[in-house]
């Protein structure tokens, strides 16, 4: 039962069982930061306590008293949201800013599966009001949420924000994964939000929402360390995204079951957790826990490669002539990588070949013009490659690391294929952006690839670095245990910048992850352990509360660049480095 005690902090960190309206009477004026409400939709769904069919205008007041009550217990610059279908959402939208709310978003949920109706058009979409109390003063983090923009992601334009772009206020679920766990009637539209196969379903609960929508909410719209309270809590999903993101957090739920399977399903994730499901609908999907599901060749975190890529087949070299030609007129000056591994180059190049009825795929007409290149025709030829790409060291370091990761990832699931063969296959290249995008968001195709390019350009020099000079001469020494810290405790802004190297492994020492060196641990170590880049591990990576990072400062930047990484990559064989 609901306790009366007054003190916030008794509320923390649970699901309590009881009537939220009659609870939030109980809560402290203006002490949580962000309210987040799936209240019943009154459209007569089955749940197992609360009678979901109230007549309208009963319904509307219900609302508008347990909104007054959100309203009270929210701080001025706090932010409530509310999820709601068609059939109220005007009318509670109204409501809610008689008793005082500015409506600051009303975001369309638009879910690609759209139930099938007969007498009207399909329904494939929900509502979520982004409410404030005050507009000169409200927590607002769009950093936290940016997608690329279409600059970046479709033409690869350098004049694009490198930081992308807030997210568009229609928000999109696509449900590759539940083709065979629903089969929505329009009766059912609302409740299969996270459909039965989704790998995140907690089991329990028909409304379960998913919990990268939560997470966007949460990281837009608070502060680590501040309350987020959902009133109708059902599976816990507010709750435990607000956990895994280092929020304090409470709810309430009136049936007694969902209540006891929310706080299970809470006592079961840890702060620093990673979300289910992919983080950008545009570029991914969820993960899937049954084994039919479907081949998701885009999603980042479909840890297969593709059959039938073809390698060994080339086009003879009666066609060299015409990619001479094509290749003359798309390259603007560049160089065959550049070309290969520009987007918006290589989609000119294509246009030529098929001008010139080059035969062949995409990957063999750029494998042709490796060969043509290899062949030295290209230099016979004459035409002008000396337009430099270029991109500095330290324009490559806030994402040099992903791309890394990316090309290892790459490398592992095609073994015996190039960097060259990777960034030639159209479906291999975007496997290999996607990857190291979800851990760097927010550059540019081009750039992560040109720092996979520059990274293999350097191995050659790295060995003789690391020839001429010893791990001592560079002043470098294994880890020992005081180097080491929980990423769980990990802050950035608590270690010291300047020059050193690094290490991601288990606490047991089992695995290493990765190693690093950096002009600035500081700020690499908090673009590579922040929130948003480890959405981007693998599945199956440990969760935080394994992990720990180790750090060695050293006093100086060496100039024999990447060899102190080298050394490290030799050492401790992580799974995530590429050797040198
Ligand atoms: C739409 S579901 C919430 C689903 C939730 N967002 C999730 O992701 O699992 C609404 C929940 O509110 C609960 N509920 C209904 N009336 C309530 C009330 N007055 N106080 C507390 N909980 C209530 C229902 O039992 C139901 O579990």
């Amino acid at each position: 039962m609901i306790s009366t005690d007054q003190d916030l902090s008794k509320w923390l960190g649970q699901v309590h069982l009881g009537d939220c309206v009659e609870a939030m009477g109980q809560l402290p004026d203006s002490s949580v930061q962000l309210v987040f409400a799936d209240p019943p939709f009154n459209i007569g769904y089955a749940y197992d306590e609360y009678d979901d069919r109230l007549e309208s205008q009963q319904y509307i007041e219900w609302s508008a008293q347990w909104m007054s009550e959100v309203y009270r217990v929210l701080d001025a610059s706090g932010a409530f949201w509310l999820a709601i279908g068609d059939e109220y959402a005007a009318e509670l939208k109204v409501e809610a800013q008689k008793i005082g709310f500015k409506t600051r978003s009303w975001v369309v949920w638009y879910y690609t599966f759209g139930v099938h109706c007969t007498a009207k058009f399909t329904r494939s979409h929900a509502h979520l009001f982004h409410f404030i109390k005050d507009e000169k003063s409200f927590t607002y983090h769009p950093s936290e949420v940016a997608v690329p923009s279409a600059r970046q992601l479709v033409y690869g334009d350098k004049r694009a924000n490198p930081k992308g772009r807030s997210p568009d206020d229609t928000w999109i679920l696509r449900p590759q994964d539940c083709v065979d766990g629903f089969t929505p009637d329009e009766d059912t539209w609302y409740f299969p939000r996270v459909a039965g196969t989704f790998k995140e379903r907690a089991g329990f609960h028909g409304c379960q929402m998913p919990e990268q929508l939560l997470g966007r909410i949460v990281r837009s719209c608070s502060n680590p360390g501040d309350t987020v309270l959902d009133p109708f809590s059902g599976s816990s999903t507010t709750l435990t995204v607000a956990k895994k993101l280092g929020r304090q957090f409470f709810g309430f739920e009136m049936s007694q079951d969902y209540a006891k399977l929310g706080n299970e399903r809470l006592h079961s994730c840890s702060v620093g957790d990673l979300l289910e499901g992919a983080a950008e609908p545009k570029a991914s999907a969820p993960a899937t826990s049954s084994k039919q599901a479907r081949r998701l060749p885009t999603a980042p975190h479909n840890e297969r490669g593709f059959d039938n890529l073809a390698k060994g087949l080339n086009l003879d070299d009666s066609h060299f002539p015409a990619i001479i030609e094509a290749f003359a007129k798309a390259n603007r000056g560049y160089s065959v990588d550049r070309v290969v591994a520009d987007p918006l180059l290589n989609e000119d190049f294509q246009l030529q070949c098929d001008r010139g009825a080059v035969a062949g795929t995409t990957a063999e007409r750029n494998r042709m013009l490796f060969r043509v290149r290899k062949s030295g025709q290209l230099k016979a030829s004459g035409i002008e490659t000396s337009k430099r790409t270029a991109f500095s060291w330290e324009q490559l370091d806030p994402f040099l690391y992903a791309s890394e990761i990316a090309w290892r990832r790459l490398s592992d699931l095609y073994p015996e294929t190039s960097l060259d063969e990777i960034l030639c296959d159209p479906r291999m290249a975007e496997q290999f952006d996607q990857y190291a995008s979800a851990i760097a968001p927010g550059f540019l195709q081009l750039e992560y690839r040109w720092a996979a390019l520059k990274l293999r350009k350097e191995r050659h020099q790295v060995q003789k670095r690391m020839e001429n000079a010893s791990a001592k001469d560079l002043g470098l020494r294994k880890f020992k245990p005081k180097d080491a810290i929980s990423i769980k405790k990990f802050k950035a802004d608590k270690i010291e910048g300047g020059p050193g190297v690094y290490a991601i492994r288990a606490k047991d020492e089992s695995a290493y992850l990765y190693v690093g060196e950096s002009s600035d641990l500081q700020s690499r170590l908090a673009l590579q352990l922040a929130d948003s880049s480890r959405q981007g591990w693998l599945p199956g990576t440990p969760a935080a509360k394994s992990l720990e990072v180790c750090t060695l400062h050293l006093p100086t930047v060496s100039d024999a660049r990447l060899a102190r990484q080298g050394y490290l990559v030799k050492w401790y064989k992580p799974l995530w480095n590429c050797d040198f």
